[in-house]
């Protein structure tokens, strides 16, 4: 889903005194990473328009924002889902059936890896092993853990967090 040129947002009052703190200080431009780290924890991702709004604040580029923002794994170009799916595709979770889990939750969900469903319920990510292999295949969502899933449970599982 690319929802991220949809998204309107404009920097908080805090957002543009703490930017403009930065700027008062030698070599403020430094201070990118921090200012980009405080829009992701507000936003849960970095918004498009909130990256311009930052470099022209910050007197910089906006493709040296860009390129801050897609050098580090930390940050997140596109809106994450209030849940986040971790299908482990280590190999005993994949001996044993990950795969077809996998093919469950993208086709109940619409979407495919790294993808987050249109009402942000759901990001879907695929793990190498989570040290939990006597239970393959294993399914993490948020900090839950599931064991030994079939493709049958999946539809279960899904709704029990849209009902939440
Ligand atoms: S391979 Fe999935 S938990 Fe180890």
């Amino acid at each position: 889903m690319d929802v991220s040129n949809k998204e309107k947002f404009t920097l908080s009052s805090e957002l543009i005194e703490y930017i403009d703190s930065c700027k008062q200080q030698a070599h403020f431009k430094s201070f990118l990473i921090n200012v980009l780290q405080r829009i992701q924890d507000i936003h849960g991702y970095l918004p498009q328009c909130l990256m311009e709004e930052t470099a022209l604040r910050l007197g910089v580029p906006t493709a040296k924002v860009y390129g801050v923002a897609t050098f580090y794994h930390m940050f997140r170009l596109e809106p994450q889902g209030k849940h986040t799916i971790n299908i482990c595709l280590g190999t005993a979770c994949y001996v044993k059936g990950a795969q077809r889990v996998l093919d469950a939750f993208k086709s109940h969900l619409n979407i495919d890896i790294d993808e987050t469903t249109e009402d942000l319920m759901f990001t879907l990510k695929a793990a190498r092993c989570v040290g939990t292999c006597g239970l393959a295949p294993v399914v993490m969502i948020d900090n839950d853990v599931y064991a030994k899933v079939t493709p049958e449970d999946v539809l279960t599982i899904i709704t029990k967090y849209r009902q939440s």
